[in-house]
This record gives structure tokens, sequence and C-alpha cells, in this order.
């Protein structure tokens, strides 16, 4: 057998070891009812969880209702949601040993939206399934939309306690580690962002203040969630626009969450504004993911097209970041962890059921695999 590619080599999250270096990024999927999955999350979760990737992260999961980007987002709010993950999570670890984490999101001015497929446009908080949104200043996401209610300090008491409430949920649900949304515009990164955050109290104005909520929250997540597993955040590394957040306040946020117990830092980037003009390319945010790298020493994940093996092992291998997650190839080839670890000459977990799919030229591709007749 020749040495593993870096791809496939072990890391460590924390306390927590994963397979190989391959995640599925989290993919909001708008199909829940009231906050709970259904038997498309067991469809599609499942196919992803027989990947043979190193962890699956859920798609953003709201801590409250009104967190929620669509009406049909997944929440962890209620006992109802949480019987409803649990049936999902069962199945899928009765057939998987892939590690699972789960993203805690509140979507802030950017909730009570239509799902993508339906133009993705604010419902109007007037209008059926609609609601009034909650963000860090008045400010709407686009200048036509209904503002938002700008949070108060009793509502930040209420949104601190409803993720630490959605933590202790995941804990029970045996989830093996929690990313903190921070990223694409949504609560979060609106308090990051001058361009959404327009505050005069202790949580605006300086760098210091604006990361205020977000290291409170990831104090309380940290502390409602058992202390041997880790929690990381997603941050968005700049807005693209001038005068938005930038990679330089991300190294100085990523300082602070890894002093405050982060696990990882996963670098992705836009979100928080229409004038966003994203220089997109191939493995279009590496760089930023490298910066946090090499600046603040946390395993550190990149995201953004990166579709193919070599680019993959080649981001791992050159020390660019630590793993790589992957949201819409994963969709297209779901088997795209055994397709890579093909292409480099590694070997990936498969479930039993599908050993006898190995190619014949690749005795070694899957990790154990035997099957016998008489
Ligand atoms: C269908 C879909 C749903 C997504 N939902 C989320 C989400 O819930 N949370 C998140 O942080 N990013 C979400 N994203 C962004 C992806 O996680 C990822 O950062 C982005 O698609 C770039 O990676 P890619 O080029 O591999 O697709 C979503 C992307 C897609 C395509």
């Amino acid at each position: 057998m020749m040495p593993q590619p870096q791809l496939f080599t072990p890391i460590r999250i924390g306390d927590l070891t994963l397979d190989n270096r391959i995640i599925i990024a989290p993919m909001c999927q708008y199909s829940a009812r009231e906050g709970s999955a259904g038997d498309w999350h067991m469809i599609h979760l499942g196919q992803l969880a027989i990947s043979g990737a190193g962890m699956l992260i859920l798609e953003a999961t709201a801590v409250s209702p009104a967190g929620r980007i669509t009406p049909w987002d997944l929440g962890l709010y209620s006992d109802a949601n949480e019987h409803a993950l649990a049936r999902v999570l069962q199945a899928l670890r009765a057939h998987s040993p892939i590690k699972i984490g789960m993203q805690l999101a509140h979507a802030g001015r950017k909730a009570s939206s239509r799902a993508p497929w339906d133009g993705g446009a604010q419902i109007h908080s007037g209008e059926p399934l609609g609601w009034h949104a909650f963000a860090p200043s008045a400010v709407p996401h686009a200048p036509n939309e209904d503002p938002p209610i700008a949070l108060d300090d009793s509502a930040l008491q209420r949104v601190r306690s409803e993720f630490a409430n959605a933590a202790r949920r995941a804990a029970r649900l045996g989830l093996d580690g929690i990313e903190i949304h921070a990223a694409h515009g949504y609560l979060l990164h609106q308090f990051l962002s001058p361009l959404a955050n327009h505050r005069t109290d202790a949580y605006g104005g300086s760098l210091e203040n604006r990361m205020r909520f977000v290291l409170e929250v990831f104090d309380v997540v940290r502390e409602a969630f058992p202390a041997d597993k880790p929690v990381w955040a997603r941050i968005s590394a700049t807005d693209w626009v001038p005068g938005g957040w930038d990679i330089e306040g991300t190294l100085a946020l990523s300082q602070a969450l890894k002093a405050r117990g982060c696990a990882a830092i996963h670098v992705s980037s836009g979100g928080v504004s229409p004038q966003q003009q994203i220089k997109l390319g191939p493995g279009y945010q590496v760089p930023y993911a490298q910066r946090v790298k090499a600046e603040v020493g946390l395993p550190t994940i990149a995201v953004g097209l990166i579709t193919d093996a070599q680019q993959a092992e080649a981001i791992i291998a050159n020390g660019e970041a630590d793993a790589v997650s992957l949201a819409r190839a994963m969709l297209y080839d779901p088997r795209w962890p055994w397709h890579a670890a093909a292409t480099l000459g590694a070997q990936v977990k498969a479930p039993h059921q599908y050993w006898r799919s190995q190619p014949r030229e690749l005795k070694d591709l899957f990790e154990n695999a035997k099957f016998g007749a008489r």
C-alpha cells in the first residue's frame, strides 16, 4: 500500500479525529416543517453519510423560529425538532461511521425569505408565512426591503440563550461538533460588519465592540456543549465591499476565538451586502484560509469552488489549509470522496453493502473490503 495522500490522512479538530480531510459543507435544504427534519433529510443526509467524507456538517440550523432564513429551515428550538432530528441521526449512525457536526445559525435581517427556488426574496412581515426580522441595527439587507428591528439588551440576552439551548439539544443528540455560523451575512456576521452594524453601544463601533456578540455567543455555546467535543466558527473573511468586514478583522476574530477555546476556523466569504464584488474562481477563498492558518494557527478549513481531487490534495499538501469542505460538488457527485481516493491512490471507507462495486483495477480502494460467495 502506498502512503495515503495528504487529503486522506486523519485530522484532529479539538478532541475529534476525522478519518480524512474532506468535509461536507453545511447546505440548507429548505425542506423542514416548523424546523423539523423529515424524510428529505433522511434521503439527502443518508447518501452524504455513506460518501466516505471525514465529516458531514448539517445545514444551517436555526436556534429560534425568527432565526430561520425561510419558513422551511431546519431548526433546533423545540422538543419536536429534537425528536425529528434524533430519528434521522439514529438512521445515519446505524449505517455510517461518519462524524456529524451541526451548524447553529440565526439569520438576523436575512430571515423571512422565500426559498431559492421561489426566488429567495424577502417575505414581508405582513404577508402569509412572513415575520419581522431582528438585527444589530434597523438597516435592511437591501434598500427596498423592510428594515429589521434592532436588538435591545434583553433581546441580545434572549438570542444568547437560544444559542445555548440549541447547543444543549445538540449535545443530547450526540452531535460530534458544533459550527457557529458567523458568515454569509447572517446575524453574527451582521454584528461584525460595519455595513450592517451601526450601533453606538458596546456592540458597535470599534472592532472589539463589533466582535463582542459573536464572542459571547461562542462562550455560551462552548459552555453548553460537552468539553471534549469541538465548537468552531464559520467566518466570512471579507465582505467584498470597500469599508466592510475584512481579512484583518477575520484574523483578529480568529485569534480571539482561539483564546476562548475555538477548535477550528471555516473560512468562507461574502453575503452581507448585495454590493459585493466577488472575485470568483477555483479555490477563490483558499488564500484567506491560508492566512488564517499561517497567522492564527488553528485548524483551518478552506471552502469555495474546490471541485477536483488534485486541487484538494494540493491545498492540503502545500499547507494552505488543514481540511477542505465541499458543497455543490458533493451534491453533484455524492461519491466525490470515493472518486478522489481512486484518483489519488488512497483508501476510503464504504458501506459493506457496496463493497462489490470496487473497480477491478482498484483492489485497495475500500478499507477492509472483502466478499465471498458459495
Ligand atoms: C444548496 C446550498 C446550500 C447552502 N447552505 C449553506 C448553509 O446552510 N450554511 C452555510 O454556511 N453555507 C451554505 N452554503 C454555502 C456552502 O456551504 C459553500 O460555502 C459554498 O457553496 C461554496 O462551496 P462550493 O463551491 O463547494 O459549493 C450553501 C450552498 C449551497 C449550494
